[in-house]
């Protein structure tokens, strides 16, 4: 199969490429190196640096005629999303239905979307979260994300163009960069190698912090694997189900690091949802799929490649 990956030179894209290459698939990337990084690119996959709201998407398509576009650029945090929407409906809205038009155009069979599980749950929500509770819509990231949601369904039944929507918990593992609400991992990681204290953003009746799903990037590009084949037109939780205080994973993160370093205390931020786990029964029966990772196994690995890099 030939597949186009938007957004291959950054954390998760980097390893689905990878991953898709070990499996036999042709890979073709497109980035514009906004948050990615060249060296992040496998050597045998053919690279684009550019934009996807560019015009050069459409000669892009025309040329590769790739089976499968897994579509993972985007503008990713959620404070910056909630101090510049209109940049963030931009990128994850108008750039992502450009590329549905040109999918369409040059007979792209298949896309798989980058959703989020974690932002999309909202506060009202059972827990862990199914994919059919209702949004709360906390942000814009969060409302852009739901929209291509829709706009995927809608373009599977005028178009035939099938998805397959993959609702991200928060991801974790080797080249995730310290920025944004997905990389509290890295940021306690370079904080602590720095011997700098983190900050814990907390509500007061929270004092461990809020709530969060971690899923290890390895169990996440099998979710991708399986995306390639099952039956179409599906929104599916990928996480562990797991429900863990931001504290606990700060304390686990030092002791794969063997450091130790006291928390300092904040409120929240704008779009910081109390609680967050997903529930990944669908990912069982649709993608024959769950998370086998163990935090700690998942942080040593992690530890390892931050003290070599
Ligand atoms: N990391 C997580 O925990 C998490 C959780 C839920 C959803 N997601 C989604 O997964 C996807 C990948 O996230 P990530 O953590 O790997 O982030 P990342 O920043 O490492 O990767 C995003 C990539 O997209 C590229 N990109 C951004 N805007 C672009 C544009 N306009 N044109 C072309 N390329 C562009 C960046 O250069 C980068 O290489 C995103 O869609 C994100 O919303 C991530």
């Amino acid at each position: 199969m030939k597949i186009l990956i938007t957004g291959g030179a950054g954390f998760i894209g980097s390893h689905v490429a990878e991953t898709y290459l070990a499996e036999g698939h042709e890979v073709v990337i497109v980035d514009d190196l906004s948050t990615g990084r060249r060296e992040q690119l496998p050597a045998q996959a053919v690279f684009y640096k550019l934009d996807i709201r560019s015009d050069g998407m459409d000669a892009i398509l025309e040329k590769e005629r790739p089976d499968v576009v897994s579509h993972h650029a985007a503008q990713k945090s959620i404070p910056k999303s909630v101090a510049d929407p209109l940049h963030d409906s931009d990128v994850n809205i108008t750039g992502t239905l450009r590329l549905l038009n040109s999918c369409v155009r040059y007979g792209v069979k298949r896309v798989i979307f980058a959703s989020t599980g974690g932002a999309l749950a909202g506060d009202s929500a059972a827990i862990p979260t199914p994919e059919s509770a209702h949004p709360m819509l906390m942000s814009p990231y969060a409302v852009s994300k739901y929209a291509i949601e829709q706009y995927l369904r809608l373009y599977q039944l005028s178009h035939g163009l099938e998805f397959i929507a993959l609702r991200y918990a928060n991801v974790y593992g080797p080249r995730q960069m310290p920025d944004g609400e997905c990389g509290v991992i890295p940021i306690f990681m370079r904080n602590a190698a720095a011997g700098i204290s983190s900050t814990l953003y907390s509500y007061p009746d929270m004092p461990k912090g809020t709530t969060r799903d971690y899923v290890y990037i390895r169990d996440v590009c099998r979710a991708n694997v399986s995306a390639l084949s099952c039956e179409a037109g599906q929104v599916v939780n990928i996480g562990s189900g797991q429900e863990l205080f931001i504290a606990d994973i700060y304390e686990a993160v030092c002791q794969a690091m063997k450091l130790s370093l006291p928390l300092k205390r904040a409120g929240v931020r704008a779009g910081d949802l109390r609680r967050s786990a997903l529930d990944c029964s669908k990912a069982a029966s649709l993608l024959h799929w769950s998370a086998e990772t163990q935090l700690p196994d998942g942080l040593q690995e992690t530890a390892a490649w931050f003290y070599a890099s």
